[in-house]
C-alpha cells in the first residue's frame, strides 16, 4: 500500500495459517485501523459521508417499512448448515431474529434487556420485494432458555428435522440494569444451545421439543469474565466445519481479553507499526490515553463430542487490544480463490467502542487468511468492509446518546451486518435521520476477493436490494414447494 501523507503504514500480515489449537492470535492493530482515516476524505462538508463509496452502505430511505408491527427486530440470521449455506427447508426460508415487544412500554433502546429469539418464514419462491416474512413468534417457550434474556447466535439444521440453536444466554439480576438499561448488577453471560425439531407443512413452519444445554462460560484465563470486568462481552456463537480439519466443529464468538479491567498493557504488536515509521505512536502515549481499556477479541472453541454439547476453549483468533472493545457476531466464511480456500472472518463493531485516537464507523469489518487461525490481513488494509454513511472527521457518537447536529443523519442507519452467500449483506435499521428502526434493512451486496471488498452499486436500486432479503441457496426436504 502506498503511504497516505501523515499516516503510518499498516502492519504486514502474512495470512499464513497455523494449527487452530495453537496459541497464535492475529492482531487487528492500530496501524491497520488507522487506515480507515487514511482512506477517509478529510475535507468533506461537515456531515457528509467521508468514506469511500466502496465501503459505504447506500442510504436507506427514511420511509422504510416495518417488518412487523408488534415486535422490533434486530440481529438476524438464517437457518444454515455447517458450511454457511442457507437452507430452504421443505420449501420454506426460515430466519431467526432478536425481537422485543413494541407495545410493552419500554423504548427501542431498552430492547436488549428484553430480547427473545423470534423466527420468521416465507415460501422459498416468494417475491422478496412483495411477500412479507410471516412472524412465527418466540422460538422457545417462556422461561425455558438458560438465562432470562436471549441474545444472538446461529441456527443449524442437523440430521433429519433436528435443529441446533446456538445462542447467548444473558441473565439480568437487577431491575435497574434491566429497565433503565445499565447502572445495576451486571448480567451473567453464557453460550448455550437448544436442540429441537423443525416442522413444515402447508400452514407454515413451527418448532418444538427444545432441550437446552449450557455450553461455555468465560474462564477468566483466555476470555474475560464478569469478576474481571462487569462490562465484559461473551456472546454471539457461530459454529462451522473447516474442510482443513474434517470431522471437527468449531465455534467463533465475541469475547474480551482476559484479565482485570485496566490491567492490560498495550504491546508493540497491538500497535503494529513498522520499525522506524515516522508516524508511529509510542506505547506510552497510547497507554496513557486509556486505550488499554479496549480489549475486544474473536474467540474460538472446538466441540469435544458429536452432539456438540461439550466444548473446549482455544485461544482467540483475533484481538483488537488497544484498538476497539467489541468485535461482535463473528462469522467465518470460506471462499475459494485461485484454487485455494480463503477464510474471511467478518465481525461487526461500533464507532463508540474504538480506543482513543481511533475512528471508524458502525459496520462490518473483515479479515482474510489461509485458515481459521492465521495472521489475518484486514480487508482493504484497514479492516472496514461496510459502514453506515459517516463523517469520520467529526467525533464519535453513540446511537442511544445525543447526536451532534452536524453529523450525517445516517451514521447509525444500520447495524449487525451478517454476510450471506454471494456477498449479500443483511442488517437491521437502527436510526435513519432520527427515525428509529427495529426492522430489517435493504440487503446490499459486497464483492470480495484478494482481501479487497467493494459495495456492488449495480445490485438492486443503486445498491439497495429488497428489505430483509435472505435468500436460501440449498434445498432440503419435501417433495416440492408447499
Ligand atoms: C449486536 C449485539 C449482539 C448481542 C445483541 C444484544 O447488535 O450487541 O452482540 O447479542 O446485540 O441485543
Amino acid at each position: 500500500p502506498s503511504p497516505t501523507p501523515g499516516f503510518a503504514l499498516p502492519t504486514k500480515h502474512t495470512q499464513q495459517a497455523v494449527d487452530p489449537a495453537s496459541d497464535f492470535t492475529s492482531k487487528w492493530t492500530r496501524a491497520d485501523a488507522k487506515q480507515i482515516m487514511a482512506q477517509s476524505n478529510p475535507s468533506v462538508a461537515p456531515g457528509q459521508n467521508s468514506m469511500s463509496p466502496d465501503v459505504t452502505m447506500p442510504e436507506i430511505p427514511e420511509d422504510f417499512p416495518a417488518m412487523n408491527d408488534d415486535v422490533w427486530v434486530w440481529d438476524t440470521w438464517s437457518l444454515t448448515d455447517e458450511n454457511a449455506n442457507q437452507i430452504s427447508y421443505k420449501g420454506y426460508d426460515v430466519i431467526f431474529s432478536l425481537v422485543a415487544d413494541r407495545h410493552a412500554g419500554y423504548g427501542f433502546d431498552q430492547r436488549h434487556w428484553n430480547a427473545r429469539i423470534g423466527y420468521f418464514f416465507r415460501k422459498t419462491n416468494a417475491d422478496p420485494a412483495k411477500d412479507k416474512w410471516n412472524y412465527g413468534g418466540h422460538l422457545f417457550l417462556d422461561n425455558t432458555s438458560i438465562g432470562n434474556t436471549e441474545w444472538s447466535g446461529s441456527t443449524r439444521l442437523m440430521q433429519g428435522n433436528q435443529v441446533n440453536v446456538f445462542y447467548t444466554a444473558t441473565t439480568f439480576h437487577d431491575v435497574a440494569e434491566r429497565n433503565a438499561g445499565g447502572g445495576g448488577i451486571a448480567p451473567d453471560a453464557a453460550i448455550a444451545k437448544a436442540l429441537g425439531k423443525i416442522h413444515a407443512d402447508k400452514n407454515g413452519v413451527t418448532f418444538d421439543g427444545f432441550q437446552h444445554t449450557k455450553l461455555l462460560e468465560p474462564d477468566g484465563k483466555l476470555y474475560q469474565n464478569k469478576a474481571q470486568n462487569p462490562g465484559f462481552a461473551f456472546r454471539d456463537p457461530y459454529t462451522f466445519a473447516d474442510p482443513a480439519h474434517p470431522g471437527k466443529t468449531y465455534m467463533v464468538f465475541e469475547g474480551n481479553t482476559a484479565g482485570n479491567r485496566g490491567d492490560y498493557q498495550c504491546k508493540g504488536e497491538d500497535l503494529g507499526y513498522q520499525p522506524g515509521d515516522p508516524h508511529a505512536e509510542s506505547l506510552t502515549d497510547v497507554q496513557n490515553t486509556g486505550s488499554h481499556y479496549q480489549t475486544a477479541n474473536v474467540g474460538l472453541a472446538v466441540a469435544d463430542n458429536k452432539d456438540l454439547t461439550k466444548w473446549s476453549f482455544l485461544p482467540p483468533i483475533l484481538s483488537a487490544n488497544c484498538v476497539n472493545d467489541q468485535t461482535e457476531r463473528p462469522q467465518i466464511f470460506i471462499q475459494n480463490e485461485n484454487g485455494k480456500n480463503k477464510y474471511y472472518l467478518y465481525t461487526i463493531s461500533h464507532q463508540f467502542t474504538y480506543a482513543d485516537g481511533m475512528r471508524g464507523p458502525d459496520g462490518v469489518y473483515g479479515f482474510v487468511g489461509d485458515g481459521i487461525r492465521s495472521d489475518y490481513q484486514p480487508v482493504n488494509n484497514s479492516g472496514l468492509a461496510l459502514g453506515s454513511p459517516t463523517d469520520l472527521n467529526l467525533p464519535a457518537n453513540n446511537p442511544s446518546g445525543s447526536i451532534s447536529g452536524q453529523q450525517n443523519g445516517r451514521q447509525f442507519q444500520a447495524y449487525s451486518h451478517y454476510v450471506q452467500p454471494n456477498g449479500l449483506v443483511q442488517s437491521f435499521i437502527d436510526n435513519v435521520n432520527g427515525v428509529r428502526g427495529g426492522s430489517l434493512s435493504p440487503t446490499v451486496k459486497i464483492n470480495f476477493k484478494n482481501g479487497v471488498t467493494q459495495v456492488d452499486r449495480s445490485f438492486g436500486q443503486n445498491g439497495l436490494g429488497p428489505f430483509g432479503y435472505l435468500p436460501t441457496n440449498k434445498r432440503i426436504g419435501g417433495e416440492g414447494l408447499y
